[in-house]
């Protein structure tokens, strides 16, 4: 039978790409077009800041359940190029998914806004208020997000490329 992964490795990829879309909005609306109301903003800044933090664990969970349940190889008549290139893909994304919410935390905390998970949890910095790391690591964030979409973007694309033009039930594994 073909193979496909785990429904919970399924349910997280989906969750994972929901919530990175939502994320990319956030972060535009909040930088781009930042609401006048304060109310209102802060509110969008909680959801992101939340939201991207989830993000953490869930790519925690899914790093052990590919060690656990390492996937199946790409088909036989799949080029080593294109192999290297969906490991490497998955790499980054995998990468960006853990260091985006570090590089947020970082960021919040030295702009001094140190930040509590869904209001509860602590998350220490080991940087606290300052003027020079705060835009550093604003910046980092910033790079690591149009890191995050030029592989999602890649990603997308490779996935539509087996799916739509070999059609070798490699977008079906995930679905
Ligand atoms: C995978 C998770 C995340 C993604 C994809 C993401 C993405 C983005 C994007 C696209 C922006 C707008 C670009 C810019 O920086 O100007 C942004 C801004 C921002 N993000 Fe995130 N983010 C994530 C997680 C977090 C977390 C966990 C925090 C804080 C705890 C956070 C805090 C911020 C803040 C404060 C801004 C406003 C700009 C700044 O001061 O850096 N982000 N984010
Ligand atoms: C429309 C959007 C998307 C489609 C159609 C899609 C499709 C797929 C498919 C078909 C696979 C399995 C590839 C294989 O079997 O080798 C996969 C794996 C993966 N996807 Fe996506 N994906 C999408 C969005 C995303 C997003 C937004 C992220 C993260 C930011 C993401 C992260 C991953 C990761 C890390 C893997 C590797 C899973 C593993 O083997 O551990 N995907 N995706």
């Amino acid at each position: 039978m073909a193979y496909r992964y785990r429904p919970m490795h399924r349910a997280l990829h989906w969750l994972t790409a929901g919530a990175v879309l939502a994320q990319a909005i956030l972060g535009i609306w909040i930088t781009q077009f930042e609401p006048a109301d304060k109310v209102f903003k802060f509110l969008l800044y909680d959801i992101h800041e939340n939201l991207g933090f989830s993000l953490a664990p869930i790519t925690l969970v899914r790093l052990w359940l590919r060690r656990r349940h390492p996937r199946a190889p790409l088909p036989e008549q799949t080029p080593a190029i294109i192999e290297f290139a969906a490991t490497a893909n998955h790499a980054s994304l995998y990468l960006a998914l853990i260091g985006l919410p570090i590089l947020g935390v970082l960021a919040t905390a030295a702009w001094g806004f140190p930040f509590k998970w869904f209001g509860l949890l602590p998350i220490p910095s080991p940087f606290g208020v300052s003027d020079y790391w705060a835009p550093v690591f604003s910046y980092l964030h910033w790079l690591g997000a149009i890191a995050l979409g030029l592989a999602v973007f890649a990603h997308v694309g490779g996935a539509l490329y087996h799916g739509l033009i070999r059609r070798d039930g490699v977008l079906q594994r995930m679905v």
